[in-house]
């Protein structure tokens, strides 16, 4: 396993490709989860959240179908990409996986378009607790949390993943070694006992962004079979699980599917766990973006 992403790269030094990373441009581009009625959960992010529908595919003889969201196109946002699985219309979510953010101008009323629409609010909006941002939280139909965040306008509405981690330093590591991600700041709150870390590509006002949270003291949480993964573009796959395949090495983790076509559809990807579990799908953004042209 440890020379075959190697190997199929071609003879270049893991010092080389570790410097590559920091050069390749990577963009968050969206996240895979599971929900339990594709038509509910678009019903609900449009009406809602005032998401768009972007594109939807079904795929009869795998018995799945797709439905993609977000608040702009999918050449410049990120946006998440919904899987019903026919036939299954319930997921266990689990506890490692926290939430999406969505940022607003006015968290206060869309919070009241939201419980007038029928939405349930598992958070009333106010600042945060000895802090001064206006946030609330939200549950989808599926139980996934949207944390709703007070702000002003942004070219990318939909800016945070959230997910648990068990060792902090161990993931803001592995995501500036492996992914070329930039810890952009880090809060710890030992009132509540929890520390954070935010951690992208660019400003985290402008761009989505991977929030990692560490609790302490608590290590193990339960993935569920409701959250997918995070795709991230890359310009090269070959490269990137070269680099991830070192890195996972030292800190833990493993790529889980070598870099390579897709069969029938030809564009490139490599995945692979972090540390934690959670699972990233590379993909050649240049094969990414001649997949969007031929589905318009
Ligand atoms: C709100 O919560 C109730 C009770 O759990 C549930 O029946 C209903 O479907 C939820 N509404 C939405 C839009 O998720």
């Amino acid at each position: 396993m440890a020379s075959e992403a190697g190997a199929e790269a071609g003879a270049v030094p893991a010092e080389n490709v570790l410097e590559w990373v920091q050069k390749d441009k990577k963009r968050m581009l969206h996240a895979v989860y599971r929900v339990g009625d594709l038509d509910r959960t678009i019903k609900f992010y449009t009406e809602c959240f005032g998401m768009k529908l972007l594109r939807k595919r079904d795929i009869p003889e795998e018995k799945y179908s797709n439905a993609f969201l977000g608040f702009g196109p999918e050449e410049t946002n990120f946006v998440v990409e919904l899987t019903y699985n026919y036939g299954v219309d319930k997921y266990d979510i689990g506890t490692g996986f926290g939430h999406f953010a969505i940022a607003t101008e006015d968290v206060y009323k869309l919070v009241e378009d939201i419980r007038a629409k029928g939405g349930n609010i598992t958070r009333e909006p106010g600042p945060v607790k000895g802090g001064s941002s206006v946030i609330a939280f939200v549950k989808d139909p599926d139980g996934y949390i949207f944390e709703l965040i007070q702000r002003h306008p942004t070219p990318e509405p939909l800016c945070q993943v959230m997910l648990r981690v068990g060792d902090l330093e161990r993931s803001i590591k592995f995501y500036e070694k492996a992914l070329g991600m930039k810890l952009l700041r880090t809060i710890d709150n030992p009132a509540y006992k929890y520390t954070i870390a935010m951690m992208g590509y660019d400003d985290e006002y402008k761009t989505t962004v991977v929030e990692l949270t560490y609790n302490y003291g608590v290590t193990e949480y339960t993935k569920g079979n409701a959250y997918a993964q995070i795709a991230i573009s890359t310009e090269d796959v070959y490269k990137s699980a070269e680099v991830v395949n070192a890195v996972t090495q030292e800190l833990g983790g493993k790529i889980t599917r070598q870099p390579g076509p897709i069969p029938g559809i030809n564009t490139k990807i490599t995945s692979f766990l972090d540390p934690d579990g959670w699972k990233v799908v590379l993909v050649d953004h240049s094969d990414f973006l001649k997949e969007l042209q031929k589905e318009e």
